[in-house]
């Protein structure tokens, strides 16, 4: 069986009745997604809060109730993919450029679990280019600075056009291949002007399904 299948479909078995269940973005939640659908097809109760456009209509098709995340006091688990995970449990996501809403709702939540295969455990996070989501009134700039600080800036296009995230930025990918000091890194581009967000999930995750060669790993923080 497909490994993103396995883990994804084991993070649903977390889910209890009445929970606000924060869905992430990609290809491994989606069996999250499919397997939360049989269990509501099954009498469970909870409701959603999506992370992407994407995952929105995924949802609804799916028949997952859905509630904004401002209507809700706190959501009692998330489930996400990630592009990258390290030793420690960081990561990088952003890959889909969800990055922005994936980590308001991961920061929102009472429990984070992220649904990998083991092509996403690293050594050390960077390989993976970083998605920086940036203000569009001033890309060309904030890609100058990280072609200054040796960054390897690239602006992520999408059919020929400029790829824009559902809370209309750009998202400009970091090439970076070895990110030596993810905490340094963390601090940095939050301080630069005109980032809104970037994808180095830092302490955030408690728990990781890794599907791996048709079984199970699962590593908690
Ligand atoms: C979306 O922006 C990302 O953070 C995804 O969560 C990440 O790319 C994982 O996607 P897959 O499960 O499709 O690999």
């Amino acid at each position: 069986m497909d490994d993103k299948k396995i883990a994804g479909e084991r993070a649903a078995e977390l889910i209890r009745d009445g929970m606000i269940v924060g869905l992430g973005t990609g290809s491994t939640v989606y069996y999250t997604m499919k397997r939360i659908s049989q269990m509501l097809e099954n009498g469970l109760k909870i409701k959603a809060v999506s992370t992407s456009s994407s995952t929105t209509t995924i949802a609804q098709k799916l028949g997952i109730p859905l509630v904004d995340l401002n209507d809700v006091g706190k959501i009692d688990i998330t489930i996400d993919g990630a592009d990258e995970v390290d030793s420690s449990l960081n990561g990088i996501k952003g890959g889909g450029g969800a990055l922005l809403y994936e980590k308001l709702v991961a920061i929102s939540s009472e429990k984070v679990i992220w649904v990998v295969d083991s092509s996403k455990i690293v050594n050390q996070l960077g390989e993976f280019p970083l998605p920086v989501e940036v203000i569009p009134f001033a890309y060309n700039h904030i890609l100058t600075k990280f072609k200054d600080m040796n960054l390897n800036p690239r602006l992520r296009i999408n059919n020929g056009d400029f790829f824009i995230t559902d809370s209309q930025h750009y998202i400009i990918d970091l090439y970076i291949n070895k990110i030596e000091y993810p905490y340094e890194l963390e601090k940095t581009l939050n301080s630069i002007p005109g980032v809104v967000e970037h994808g180095l999930f830092i302490n955030i995750v408690d728990t990781v399904i890794i599907g791996k060669d048709n079984s199970l790993e699962i590593v908690n923080r």
